[in-house]
């Protein structure tokens, strides 16, 4: 089994480019399929989840031809099922975004459900009252959400009880051909919201409200094809960040949009960093030890809960006693028995996680619990007084592209081993 293997204690210094946004690109070659016109989608992140999502949909007779590392042409004419049943659509959560463009395309979907990352009950009511508002059955049972049109689908108006990210782009998709105006109140701002309603206009439907909380959509016939370039990965470009403070290094941190990172920034410059700005890249300097904070996840524009492992990370190596309280899911505190194992004081109470900042972390064997604690682990092995090793990569493959040789061009010393030879040969070059 493959791992990573990380001796701590390099400052990270150094360039590095972010990729397309993950979250932004399963909304959106979900909704690809819902033209028969070619799609080309462009700044597609080459990671596991995605790739996930291209072998779903070519279980269903999507034709799908990769023109570079993160270029894909998209031909959905030949589609021959709505029910997508593939081994892997159960691995990944973002399978439900089928069931969106499928219903709206073609008035019927049914998706195996879906799994994801481990952080606690993510229920799906808010996607399935969405789908009945405009008009649609939904029934869940042998673990499969099969959602059909009783007659037309018809806009509406749909007031989310939560704000969330999956069911508001999951209702635009469907609406975008349902006959008529829907409104959707309450909705999610995160940029890849924003992302997916820009590329669904470009293929010619009409959605206006996008990164405002009442996205209102008016039905259109059909969609046609287009060229789409994904925005940067807002998650991946924090995780950096992250990285940069937590090893008290210099990084410059390319193919951004500042404005999508400005409460990771915030937070980094309250802990004493430095941040700079540019119009498309950001540079993040540690000079000095850290201070303490307090965190409270938020929907967006507050801070991202994808980000709260690695600001737990970080802050178990600052002075003084920081709050971090995770309000979107309920059971996001799990990796912190592994940040235990490396001498941090972090206490969980609730949803808090109360860390008493200590001088160093030590190594230790650790384990990936999911994508983002996965790499809130490496952060802090990056930190660490001598060699970690990390199992359960795959998780962290998920949504993280070229992680150890991006952190390898910052001067971090990481491989990927999978034997006793392999760990020798590292630990000898590291000395
Ligand atoms: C998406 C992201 C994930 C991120 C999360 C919050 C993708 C593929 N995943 O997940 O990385 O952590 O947004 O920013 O984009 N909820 C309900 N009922 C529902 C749906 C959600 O109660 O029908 C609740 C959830 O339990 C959670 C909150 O709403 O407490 C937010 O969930 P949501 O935004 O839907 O998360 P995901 O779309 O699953």
């Amino acid at each position: 089994m493959e791992q990573y293997i990380i001796k701590g204690g390099n400052p990270l210094v150094g360039d590095v480019e972010i990729c397309g946004a993950k979250n932004a690109a399963l909304g959106i070659l979900a909704a690809s399929l819902m033209t028969d016109e070619t799609v080309v989608i462009e700044n597609l992140p080459d990671v596991s989840d995605i790739k996930v999502l291209i072998q779903a949909m070519e279980s269903i007779g999507v034709i799908v031809e990769h023109l570079d590392r993160h270029t894909v042409k998209i031909n959905s004419s030949m589609i021959n099922s709505t029910t997508v049943d593939s081994v892997y659509i159960k691995k990944i959560r973002a399978s439900y975004y089928m069931l969106g463009a499928l219903l709206g395309k073609y008035g019927r979907a049914e998706v195996a459900l879906p799994g994801g990352c481990n952080i606690g009950s993510r229920p799906i009511d808010q996607h399935t009252k969405g789908f009945k508002a405009l008009g649609a059955d939904v029934d869940i049972s042998h673990g499969h959400i099969t959602t059909a049109k009783t007659g037309k689908l018809n806009g509406n108006h749909i007031y989310l009880d939560v704000v969330t990210v999956g069911a508001t782009i999951n209702i635009m998709m469907a609406a975008a051909l349902a006959e008529g105006k829907t409104t959707i109140e309450n909705a999610a701002k995160e940029p890849h919201v924003v992302d997916v309603a820009n590329f669904l206009n470009s293929m010619g439907a009409n959605v206006k409200g996008a990164g405002t909380d009442v996205i209102r959509i008016k039905g259109v016939e059909k969609l046609h094809g287009t060229t789409y370039s994904i925005i940067p990965d807002q998650i991946e470009a924090g995780t950096y960040m992250f990285a940069a403070a937590i090893t008290m290094g210099d990084v410059m941190i390319k193919n951004i949009i500042p404005k999508h990172l400005e409460s990771i920034s915030a937070k980094l410059i309250e802990m004493g960093c430095q941040i700079e700005e540019f119009d498309e890249s950001l540079r993040v300097v540690a000079s000095k030890r850290l201070k303490h904070t307090q965190v409270k996840t938020l929907p967006y524009p507050g801070f991202p809960t994808d980000m709260q492992p690695q600001v737990v990370a970080t802050l178990s190596v600052c002075d003084g006693t920081s709050i971090v309280t995770e309000s979107i899911f309920e059971n996001r505190f799990k990796y912190v028995d592994e940040l235990t194992k490396m001498g941090t004081r972090i206490k969980v109470e609730g949803n808090s996680a109360i860390i008493e900042g200590v001088d160093r972390l030590t190594s230790a064997s650790l384990s990936a619990p999911d994508l983002r604690a996965g790499a809130a682990l490496v952060l802090a092995a990056l930190a660490a007084d001598g060699i970690s090793t990390i199992d359960d990569i795959v998780y962290i493959e998920r949504g993280y592209e070229d992680f150890p040789e991006k952190l390898k061009n910052l001067g971090a010393m990481i491989e990927i081993v999978s034997s006793d030879q392999e760990i020798n040969k590292f630990k000898l070059k590291v000395g």
